[in-house]
C-alpha cells in the first residue's frame, strides 16, 4: 500500500505504486504514474501525465510538470526547477490568452539514477544522463552525458562521478574510452572519449 498523509492530494485518477509516501501538502494530478518506493515529500506537485519509476526520492517544493519524465533511482533536490516552455508566453500576440494547446511542450528526460542539486534549473528538453548529477543552483541548458557532473551558471560539465556520488579519476585510456576509477569506492567504470573531451 502507499503511504498518503492525509494532507495530500492524489487524483484517484493516478496510479500509486506499492511503498511510496506522498507526504503533507503533496499534489498529484490525473494520469500521472508514480512507480514503488517512491518518497514525494512536502509540497510537491507531480503534473497530468507525468511518469516517475520506481525508488525515486523528490524533496520538498518541487514541480514536476507535464513533459518531465524521471525514471528508476532518480533524485530531486529541494527546490529544483522543472520547465517545459523554452519560449513562454502567457497571452497571444493578438493579446487574447493562451489555452493549453498553445502551449510548447517540450520532453526532458532524468535518466536512471541521476540527481539533481538543491535549486538546480533544468531546461525544457534536456536529458540528464544515467547517474549524472547537477550540482547546487546549476542552470542546466544542455544534455548532461551519463555519469556527468555538471556546475554553475549556464552548467558546464566538469567531470565525471561514481554511482555513490564521489569523483571518478581518470585511470588510463584507449582509443575511445577513458578508463575511471572513484576516488571514494574504487569502482572502475568507462567514459567514452568523446563525453571526456567536453569537460571543461
Ligand atoms: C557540485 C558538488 C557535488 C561538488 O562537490 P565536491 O566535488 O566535493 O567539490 P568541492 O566542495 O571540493 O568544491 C570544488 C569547487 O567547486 C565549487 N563548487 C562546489 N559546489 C558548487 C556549486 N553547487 N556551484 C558552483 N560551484 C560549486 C567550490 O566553491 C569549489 O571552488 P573553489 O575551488 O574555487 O573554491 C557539490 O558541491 C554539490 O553542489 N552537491 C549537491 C548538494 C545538493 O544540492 N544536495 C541536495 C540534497 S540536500
Ligand atoms: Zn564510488
Amino acid at each position: 500500500m502507499p503511504r498518503i498523509h492525509r494532507t495530500a492530494e492524489v487524483s484517484s485518477d493516478a496510479q500509486i505504486g506499492e511503498g511510496t509516501s506522498i507526504w503533507n501538502q503533496a499534489q498529484v494530478r490525473e494520469g500521472a504514474i508514480i512507480g514503488e518506493n517512491c518518497v514525494l515529500s512536502k509540497d510537491v506537485y507531480v503534473d497530468f501525465g507525468v511518469r516517475i519509476g520506481n525508488n525515486v526520492k523528490i524533496q520538498n517544493g518541487v514541480s514536476v510538470y507535464h513533459g518531465v519524465t524521471l525514471e528508476d533511482g532518480v533524485f530531486v533536490g529541494p527546490h529544483v526547477c522543472f520547465t517545459n516552455d523554452k519560449y513562454p508566453r502567457a497571452i497571444n500576440p493578438d493579446g487574447s490568452l493562451k489555452g493549453s494547446d498553445d502551449w510548447e511542450v517540450s520532453a526532458t528526460v532524468i535518466k536512471y539514477g541521476a540527481a539533481l542539486g538543491a535549486r538546480s534549473v533544468i531546461l525544457p528538453g534536456v536529458t540528464i544522463g544515467e547517474w549524472a548529477m547537477t550540482a547546487a543552483g546549476a542552470l542546466v541548458t544542455h544534455d548532461v552525458p551519463p555519469y556527468g557532473l555538471v556546475v554553475g551558471h549556464p552548467a558546464r560539465l566538469r567531470g565525471f562521478v561514481c554511482p555513490c556520488g564521489f569523483r571518478l579519476q581518470r585511470d588510463g585510456e584507449a582509443s575511445d574510452v577513458v578508463y575511471t576509477r572513484c576516488s571514494k569506492c574504487g569502482a572502475t567504470i568507462d567514459i567514452p572519449m568523446a563525453d571526456w573531451r567536453k569537460v571543461q
